[in-house]
């Protein structure tokens, strides 16, 4: 958990420096904000060990539109699972649409 608070606080000071139009990168920008994902969502068949076992969503290949409301929801609390939530508030808009970019083009 702590190398996982460690990379969140890195990316989000990389992302203080570079602010834009969140118009989805899904090469440079994003291959480094998935560190932060892969970690879950990266390997078939994991399961998450809190708050409770819980399966991890594949999230490759997914559309883009899918993956960005699904962040927002988590920000909003509209979503509740406890890690997502915490990941999705430390995201900007720009890491939202870097990140569902990449993931919609992933099979
Ligand atoms: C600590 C493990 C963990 C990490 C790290 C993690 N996720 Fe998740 N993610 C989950 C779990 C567990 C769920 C299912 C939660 C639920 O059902 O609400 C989920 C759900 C999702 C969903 C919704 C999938 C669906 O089918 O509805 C999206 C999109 C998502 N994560 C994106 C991301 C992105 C992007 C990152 C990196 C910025 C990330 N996650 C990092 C564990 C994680």
């Amino acid at each position: 958990m702590k190398k996982l608070f460690a990379l969140l606080a890195m990316a989000s000071l990389a992302q203080a420096a570079t602010a834009a139009d969140p118009v989805g990168n899904p090469k440079d920008a994003a291959e480094k904000k998935i560190a932060m994902c892969i970690g879950c969502h990266a390997i078939p068949g994991y399961k998450a060990t809190f708050p409770e076992v819980y399966q991890v969503p594949l999230i490759g290949g997914q559309s883009a539109k899918y993956i960005e409301s699904a962040l927002k929801a988590y920000q909003k609390g509209d979503r509740k699972h406890p890690s997502m939530r915490g990941i999705a508030g430390s995201l900007t808009d720009q890491d939202i649409a870097d990140l569902a970019a990449y993931y919609s083009q992933q099979k």
